[in-house]
Formats: structure tokens, sequence, C-alpha cells
């Protein structure tokens, strides 16, 4: 009699089989460590200059911490943190912004432009733009609330992006929970760092078209039908129209406290009210056996969750690119490889 495999059984087993070969594949070893004193005698100022714009830039407006954070995420799944993420498209150069997950949705790039400038004239030519990124992502967690951790610095620029990588790497919203995962482990990021990751769904804004499915989706059954929450889904419709449509009207997808970095976005998850799909189905998935634990022990304890979050932004600004030790330099203008 064949014996059927129950498909969570299946699930954890192919999960598995992508840790170990992400495992395998990963080793970078031989890349020069990354290292917090990089800077400390050829640009002691860095730290300091990039604090100061972000908070400038968080002051004028608290959505530029959630732009900046996801610039870095998006950089880092892509070829590793290099700075491809910056490069704007020229007759030779096929950049990322124009990939389906960063088409009229990342902002941001004007405020590393900015800190570049500054950066650049205390100490021209030293301090790399995939740095400065990964330093202002800590910064704009800072300065929403978020915790504080060291970021290891030495990272070059690429003088490639990768377009199709952009549109291959980068998870997005309607995309299985499965699917979502594997992409993290293939980049050396477990479970746990992806919840946690997930995590920073607790400030910024998501536009219609990447919520419409889970509105007129399973909402009103993950969220309970309760009157607070069918008057939040009916405000949500009135943005987002079933028939399309203002594509990018937006919504916060921490409508508690959109502004700060806390763990209310686990509240909703355990609610049933996470704006994406991708959000809820960490909690609600037939498959969440092992991330619903942990989103409910972050629900429970802002500490844990402060803790990891630190920790996994390391791991992931900790996925380097190889070649562009070799291949990489220091950019003059981060838009732009240098000639
Ligand atoms: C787990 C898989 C993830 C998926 C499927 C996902 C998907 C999305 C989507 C669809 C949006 C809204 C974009 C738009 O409508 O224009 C968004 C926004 C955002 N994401 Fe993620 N994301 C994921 C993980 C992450 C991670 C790991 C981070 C950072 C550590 C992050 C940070 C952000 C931030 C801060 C925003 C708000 C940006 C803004 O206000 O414009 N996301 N994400």
């Amino acid at each position: 009699m064949a014996a059927s495999i129950h498909p969570r059984v299946l699930a954890m087993q192919f999960l598995g089989a992508i840790a170990f070969i992400s495992g395998v594949l990963r080793s970078g070893a031989s890349d020069p460590p990354l290292t917090l004193d990089y800077y400390a005698s050829s640009c002691p100022t860095v730290f300091d200059v990039i604090h100061k714009e972000m908070e400038c830039a968080v002051l004028s407006d608290p959505r530029n911490a959630a732009f900046v954070v996801r610039l870095h995420f998006h950089d880092c799944f892509v070829q590793g943190c290099d700075g491809s993420v910056l490069l704007d498209d020229t007759v030779t150069l096929q950049g990322e912004k124009t990939a389906s997950p960063n088409i009229n949705s990342l902002d941001g790039f004007d405020i590393i432009d900015k800190i570049k400038n500054k950066v650049e004239s205390d100490c021209p030519g030293i301090v790399s733009c995939a740095d400065i990124l990964t330093i202002a992502a800590r910064d704009a967690v800072i300065l929403v609330g978020g915790p504080y951790w060291d970021v290891p610095v030495g990272r070059k620029d690429s003088r490639t992006a990768s377009y199709d990588l952009a549109n291959t790497n980068i998870p997005t919203a309607n995309e299985g929970l499965t699917s979502i995962i594997s992409k993290f482990l293939s980049l050396g990021l477990s479970v746990t760092d992806t919840v946690a990751l997930s995590g920073a769904h607790t400030i910024g804004m998501a536009r219609c078209e990447n919520y419409r499915a889970r509105i007129y989706g399973d909402y009103e059954s993950t969220s309970g039908g309760s009157p607070s929450s069918e008057a939040r889904l009916s405000k949500l419709k009135s943005t987002c129209p079933a028939a399309g449509g203002g594509e990018d009207n937006i919504a916060p997808m921490d409508y508690e406290t959109p502004n700060v970095f806390d763990n209310s976005y686990y509240h909703l998850l355990l609610n049933g009210e996470g704006l994406l799909n991708s959000d809820q189905e960490l909690y609600s998935s037939v498959l969440a056996i092992q991330t619903k634990k942990i989103a409910v022990q972050y629900a429970h304890d802002t500490a844990a969750f402060f803790q990891q979050f630190s920790e996994s932004m390391v791991k992931m600004g900790n996925i380097t690119n190889s070649d562009s030790f070799v291949n990489g330099e220091v950019r003059k203008n981060c838009r732009f490889i240098n000639t």
C-alpha cells in the first residue's frame, strides 16, 4: 500500500533540503570579514554623519525610515549587500529599479545620495554606498523606536546589477509561505530570521495592488469579523476597489502604530489583521507550524523580537557579494559605477 505523505511533512522536507543546499553553496569564507572598526582611522566621523542625516530625514517624514530599511533588504537579496539596488539605468547597465518588486515602489534613493555627499566631503573615496545604506537602515530603525545593534562594515560597491535576480529573489506579497521561506533559506537566512525580519512591516505602507488579493480574499475569515475589524476592512476596501483602479493608494501595514518600530505587527497577525497575504500566512497558513510559534512569542515579548531582529539584520547585512570584493569599488556617486 502506498504511504501518503502529509503536505506539511513534504514542505518541511523541501525546506530542509533547501537549507542544506544553501549551506553548501554559500561559502563566502574567503571574503574579507566585515569589521566594526573598518573606518576607525580612515573615516572616523562616518557613523555620526549618517546618523545626523537620517535624523533629519526621519524628523521630516517618519516614512523615510521605512524606505531606507526596505532599500537595504532589496539590496541584500540581489547579489548580496553591494549597493546594486542604488544604480540607475544607463545605456550600458540595466539596473534593478525597474524590476517588478521595485518599480513604483522603492523610494529613499535621494536620502542615500544626500548622505553620500556629506560622507564624501569628509572622507572622499573611502566609504562604500553599500555600507552607507546598511548603517542608515540601522539608524532608521533606532529613530522610530527600534533596537540598536553594531553594524559590521567594509563592503564594496558592485560594478554590476541584476534586473533578473531582483525579479526572482525578492519575495512578493502573494507568494506562498514555503516559497518565501525558501528564498530566505537560499541566502543563508533561517525560518526564525524570516519571521523576525518580516517584523520590519511594523513601519511603512503598502500599495493597493499588493494588498487587494488579501482584503478581497481571506481577511474577513482570519480576522473573525469583529465590529472593529469589519470597520477596518471596509475602510481598506474603500481605498482599494476590487474591480481595479487606485493601485497606488496606500495603507499602513501596522495600522495601530504605523510610525513606531514595536511588536504590534505580531499583535495584528494574532488578530488575523495582517495587511499582506505574506504577513498573515506566517501565522495562519496550514504550513505555519514553526512560524506561528515564533510570531506568538514576538507578540508577547518585545525584547525577544528586538534581540532577534538585530541579529537577523546583521546576518542579512553580512550577505556579501564575493565578486565585489575583487572587482568592486567605492562609488563616487551611488547611482553610477565609477568611470
Ligand atoms: C518576508 C517577505 C517579504 C515580503 C513578501 C515583503 C513584501 C512587501 C511589500 C509588497 C511591501 C509594500 C510595497 C508597496 O506596496 O509598494 C513591503 C513594504 C515594506 N517592506 Fe517588505 N516584504 C518582505 C520582507 C521584508 C523585510 C525582510 C524587510 C526589512 C528587513 C521589509 C521591509 C519593508 C518595509 C519597511 C516596507 C514599507 C516601505 C514603505 O513604506 O514604502 N520587508 N514589503
